[in-house]
């Protein structure tokens, strides 16, 4: 049994027990649904309110909307200097059979989390440790949108890996090498220079010293990418470079081994997917913004070849770390993901405060 902890906050503007009794059931009817929480999963619940509101009423809230059983614990809130007037903040604990995506909820005033816990606070736990993020998934899943977008929010470092992968396709591809020739690949390898250098938070990849940024995200690239990531000593010589990055700074790091291969140990591990519809489609609108004119079923016919190579190379395949935490993004926009994964990142730097 997995065992979740659901942080939400609601404020009210008035302290009577109406208002307290009315907000602490949106708070929790929108954690339960947010969450699909059956009311057996529900192990316990914390409620804290500030000063400023009358405390017993957040339990009533609770029996009322049906929970009998679930032990309740309600106190009063510590001042803390600037925080939220009449706030209303709950823990909720769950048991799980299998392993799920939380997500937290703030409403009305309460936007996120305490003053002394906002991202500055969490920037500074960042800085004072070394802060690794891995997204895998499959081409079309959101990878490289959602992590640009979390490290820009947690100010750390993006390393996109399948550039990487693309730069030493671009190569081959300019050389005239085919991409069934491993021995060729292999022999233009061993001549390959490829460094990576930071611009603010554009990566610029570096070719035989050259920039190419701008020259590897064609479909042509793209498949090549797929077929030279299946050689092993292609992934060993590109996972070695990412590695020695990782060493010097905190990053996010999206392709399809990090979890599982180059990064075991990274501090988290997100795995995203979506439908393949999906997929094709957002791939389909990043190609004709750039100018290219594949029809979608040519788009989607290529996510799914490489889908199946990415996925049955027999070295550090595309797959789910046991312990990675799995996020269908289908139909949910970046903002939603983005609050899913950033309330994992809160609830851990919080947990090993409180700890
Ligand atoms: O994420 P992307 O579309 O830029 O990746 C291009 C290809 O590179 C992808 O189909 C497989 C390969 N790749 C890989 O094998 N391992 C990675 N860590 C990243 C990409």
């Amino acid at each position: 049994m997995l065992f979740y902890a659901i942080r939400g906050a609601i404020t009210a503007d008035e302290n009577t027990p109406q208002q307290i009794l009315d907000n602490t059931r949106i708070l929790l009817e929108e954690i339960i649904s947010r969450n699909t929480i059956e009311f057996s999963e529900i192990v316990s619940i914390i409620f804290t309110g500030t000063g400023d509101l009358d405390s017993i009423y957040p339990a009533v809230a609770a029996r009322e909307l049906g929970m009998v059983d679930v032990p309740l614990f309600c106190c009063q809130e510590m001042y803390v200097k600037g925080s939220l007037e009449k706030c209303i903040r709950v823990m909720m604990h769950i048991q799980s059979a299998q392993s799920r995506s939380i997500e937290h909820v703030y409403l009305k005033k309460a936007k996120a989390l305490r003053p002394d816990l906002t991202k500055n606070q969490i920037a500074k736990m960042i800085s004072d440790q070394q802060l690794t993020v891995a997204i895998d998934g499959p081409a079309g899943a959101g990878k490289s949108t959602i992590a640009k977008a979390l490290s820009s929010k947690l100010g750390i470092v993006y390393l996109d890996t399948g550039a990487m992968y693309r730069a030493v396709a671009y190569k081959m591809l300019n050389a005239n090498i085919d991409f069934l020739n491993t021995q060729e690949i292999i022999s233009a390898l061993s001549s390959t220079e490829l460094e990576i250098k930071f611009d603010g938070d554009k990566q610029i990849i570096i070719l035989d010293g050259q920039d190419v940024t701008n020259k590897i995200r064609s479909p042509e690239v793209s498949k090549g990418a797929s077929r030279v990531g299946v050689i092993p000593e292609v992934r060993i010589k590109l996972a070695k470079i990412q590695r020695d990055i990782s060493k010097s700074k905190s990053l996010v790091m999206d392709g399809r081994d990090i979890g599982t291969h180059v990064l075991p140990d990274a501090t988290f591990k997100f795995f995203l997917t979506a439908s393949l519809d999906e997929r094709a489609r957002r791939r389909w609108e990043e190609l004709r913004i750039k100018g290219y004119k594949e029809s979608i079923e040519v788009v989607k016919k290529d996510i799914e070849t490489r889908d199946t190579t990415d996925k049955s190379r027999d070295f550090a395949p595309l797959a789910a770390s046991e312990d990675a935490i799995i996020i269908d993004t289908t139909c949910k926009s970046i903002e939603k993901v983005l609050a899913e994964m950033l309330g994992h990142i809160e609830s851990y730097f919080i947990n090993s405060q409180e700890g």
